[in-house]
């Protein structure tokens, strides 16, 4: 762990400089606005240690898989999402000496990323070798504003007499990849030069042949006077505005950089020139201090629509604005043709963008938060690569419609190439299936699953009947060969969890067309002709769903994680030595295998899925028994254990998880957080709150609350968007108040009264848990 952010509610602060943890720093302070976004790294050049990173949202290159053993159903290539064109590089000369913070002296360093505005600071006092000091003030935005551009502003201070400083301002498409698996570069240049005194520069992608076209504008002052441009250096995909001046004591030399990137996902590729200029030229009236006004604006009706306010608790109250602060950087959901990557703009690994965290784990983020077309779009967006999963389960043997969703994807086919994930981690069909059903559960679109969601449901529940296979032993339906949610087993027979969600999914399915049959019976008898479903095949659903097998011990009342589980040695994680953990880090894989540590919710990721199905004391019987066994090593586990734990009234465990899911990164309880950030999970933190301490619940057609207070806390607030009406929820000690801030009613319930709360009215409940 670190735990040297500093706690503050709106800021995340860093107050010394740290080379050596600077990867983990350059993840944290990472900014973005949805179309792309940024690690922190320095805008001066830097030899300590750092890892380079601009991404451009849905710019990849298929990487060749590389394994050592080819099987026959992998992925060709794994698609990235590639580090892409650098614009913040100032290479900085102060008497000659380059600026490097790896060999200047520093002191006063400060990162400080101002969640409120979408503001990115840094600011240092460097001494050079020949005795030279420099104060530095630099800030930075991804403008949300206008998403294709970003800029920033770097104030150089001289501290002491008479400073020589050449500046070059940098643009560079000559980037790479640290994760690229044959040293390739992923990048051709197609033109640069000069635009006026802006320089621009376009490449292509090798292979998948995107195109992309930056161009930038520099403006330097030297005390407020204007320093002209010293030439232009070049190199191929590379250009540099050179600039040279003089600095007596305190003055300032101001450099601002304004940059337009443009690729032709969104434009026309003969067109991109002139949007990247045309783009520059909209923003030109503008100084900095105006931008950042615009910026600002721009971040304050994102969180009027879905801030969390907690009181009383400023590590908590940091933590859940970083996540929801993260969460909107990454996804604004305008595009359906994009997603949520796990690691969004802030690292390299994972490459790919879609994993069933989407769904598992984003959905009722969005759902809650913003208009029902942005959950609806990340729905499409499977809904559109169907026929890539139909040809998916094709390459691995399934027929006759069987669509087998990736683990890893970007366009729709599998990228991810370790056999015991990409052919086994199957449950990730279930929660495709499972979002739809949330989806229409929250906002009453029944229509979405005449017009799409049966085509995926069929598609998923023809996996499933092809997925299973009859034992005459157990006279049972059994699934083999599988790896559950837990990652920490593989190959396994009968993971609890995927028979389950692939039951449920035959359900659903089979609940879903006859819900169209009674209710819109000219669309079911199109749907069963397009879709071409039999009696037969229904039939064979039923016959699955009705004798599936579930590992279960009769002597402890649970079910088991799968057939062997209980083979193992069972020693609670409690008894680790803490030296030994993270377990990923420090054991080798076959004794992570082979050991009862379990990596993430897998049972009880069913039993948050499925909660109605099962009553308190159940519930109560497969925590104890799970979660003590869980080392929590994927950041997607705390936060569906806190929202168990708060369902069953333990709110200091509760907590502790709400902290280890929130401060994940921030705290790098894992210590994997310079890789990336674990955006993913973060929709899990929010879930904590509302679904956990909040009890939030949607159940027939109501918006249910239940809420508790963590002792730790003396309230909180929350917005929630439900079926047209906006509500404000706030929690204190003994009482929460329910607030209609919209001109819709909305329904609600609680354990202990159901109404409808009109209009622009509140009530408030004397009942906390
Ligand atoms: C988890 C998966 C998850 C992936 C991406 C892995 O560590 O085990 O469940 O999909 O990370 O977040």
């Amino acid at each position: 762990m670190k735990t040297y952010i500093k706690h503050d509610p709106w800021q995340i602060i860093e107050d010394a400089f740290r080379p050596e943890h600077n990867e983990f720093s350059e993840s944290i302070f990472a900014i973005g606005n949805g179309r792309m976004g940024q690690r922190a790294n320095f805008e001066e050049y830097f030899s300590g240690k750092t890892l380079q990173g601009s991404y451009l949202a849905g710019i990849y290159y298929p990487d060749k898989t590389r394994v050592g053993w080819w099987k026959n159903g992998y992925p060709e290539y794994f698609a990235k999402v590639i580090n892409s064109f650098n614009w913040i590089g100032l290479d900085i000369r102060i008497n000659g000496q380059r600026l490097d913070l790896a060999q200047a002296n520093i002191s006063s360093f400060e990162r400080r990323l101002d969640m409120q505005r979408g503001i990115l600071h840094r600011t240092f006092v460097a001494s050079m070798p020949d005795g030279s000091k420099v104060r530095v003030e630099a800030s930075r935005m991804y403008h949300l504003f206008a998403s294709e551009t970003a800029s920033l502003q770097y104030r150089l201070q001289a501290l002491t007499e008479d400073l020589h400083v050449e500046v070059s301002s940098i643009l560079d498409a000559e980037v790479i990849n640290r994760d690229s698996n044959y040293d390739e570069k992923f990048w051709e240049p197609i033109t640069q030069g000069q635009h006026g005194a802006n320089l621009f520069v376009c490449s292509r992608t090798k292979k998948t042949a995107f195109e992309v076209c930056a161009e930038l504008e520099t403006r330097v002052t030297a005390d407020k006077k204007s320093v002209e441009l010293n030439g232009v250096t070049s190199d191929t995909g590379y250009m540099a505005a050179n600039y040279i001046t003089t600095l007596g004591s305190l003055q300032t030399l101001c450099i601002e950089k304004r940059v337009a990137i443009v690729t032709s996902e969104n434009h026309p590729k003969e067109r991109l020139r002139e949007i990247a200029s045309a783009h520059l030229i909209a923003l030109q009236s503008d100084d900095f201090e105006q931008l950042q006004k615009k910026q600002a604006a721009a971040w304050a009706t994102i969180w009027a629509e879905s801030d969390i306010e907690i009181f009383g608790d400023v590590a908590a109250q940091q933590a859940i604005r970083y996540n929801i602060f993260q969460l909107n950087q990454t996804y604004t959901g305008e595009d359906a043709r994009l997603n949520i990557g796990p690691k969004g703009f802030t690292g390299e690994k994972y490459g790919g963008v879609t994993y069933w965290d989407t769904e598992a784990y984003c959905i009722p983020f969005y759902l809650a938060t913003q208009s029902p077309h942005i959950a609806r779009n990340l729905l499409l967006y499977r809904y559109q690569q169907l026929g890539k999963a139909i040809e998916n389960a094709e390459k691995l043997g399934f027929s006759g419609g069987a669509a087998l969703f990736p683990m890893v994807t970007i366009n729709g086919e599998e990228c991810h190439n370790e056999w015991e994930i990409t052919f086994e981690e199957i449950h990730r069909n279930g929660a495709i299936a499972f979002a739809i059903y949330n989806y229409v559960r929250y906002t009453d679109d029944q229509e979405y699953i005449w017009t799409h969601g049966l085509d995926v449901l069929v598609a998923i529940s023809r996996f499933w009947a092809q997925r299973v296979n009859w034992s005459a032993e157990k006279q049972r339906y059994v699934m083999l060969g599988v790896t559950g949610p837990n990652e920490y087993e593989n190959n396994v027979n009968n993971n609890w969890y995927t028979n389950r969600i692939a039951s449920w999914c035959l359900e659903y399915t089979l609940n879903c067309l006859q819900q169209c049959e009674s209710k819109t019976p000219g669309t079911y008898t199109a749907l069963l002709d397009k879709l071409k479903i039999d009696v037969e095949e229904r039939e064979q659903w039923k016959h699955i769903i009705d004798n599936i097998y579930y590992p279960y011990d009769d002597k402890r009342k649970i079910y088991l994680q799968q057939d062997g589980f209980l083979d193992k040695e069972l020693i609670p994680v409690q008894q680790l030595d803490p030296a030994q953990r993270p377990i990923n880090q420090k054991w080798s894989w076959d004794r992570i295998l082979r050991s009862c540590y379990i990596k993430q919710a897998d049972v009880l990721q069913g039993f948050y899925f499925l909660e109605d199905q099962f009553d308190q004391d159940t519930l109560a019987r497969h925590f104890e028994f799970y979660e003590p066994l869980t080392v929590h090593e994927s950041s997607l586990s705390p936060c569906v254990h806190a929202i168990l734990a708060a369902k069953l009234g333990k709110a200091a465990k509760a907590y502790e998880f709400y902290l280890r899911t929130s401060r994940l990164d921030l705290d790098d309880y894992n210590n994997d957080t310079e890789d990336g950030l674990h955006i993913t999970s973060m929709a899990g933190t929010w879930m904590t709150i509302v679904e956990g301490f909040a009890g939030m619940r949607v159940s027939n057609g109501q918006l249910y609350l239940n809420p508790m207070l963590p002792p730790e806390w003396k309230g909180y607030k929350f917005r929630i968007l439900f079926r047209g009406a906006t509500l404000l929820i706030t929690v204190s000690a003994d009482a929460y108040t329910i607030e209609n801030i919209s001109d819709n009613p909305a329904n609600i319930s609680t354990p202990s009264d159901s109404f409808v709360l009109a209009a622009h009215s509140r009530r408030e409940i004397a009942q906390v848990r």
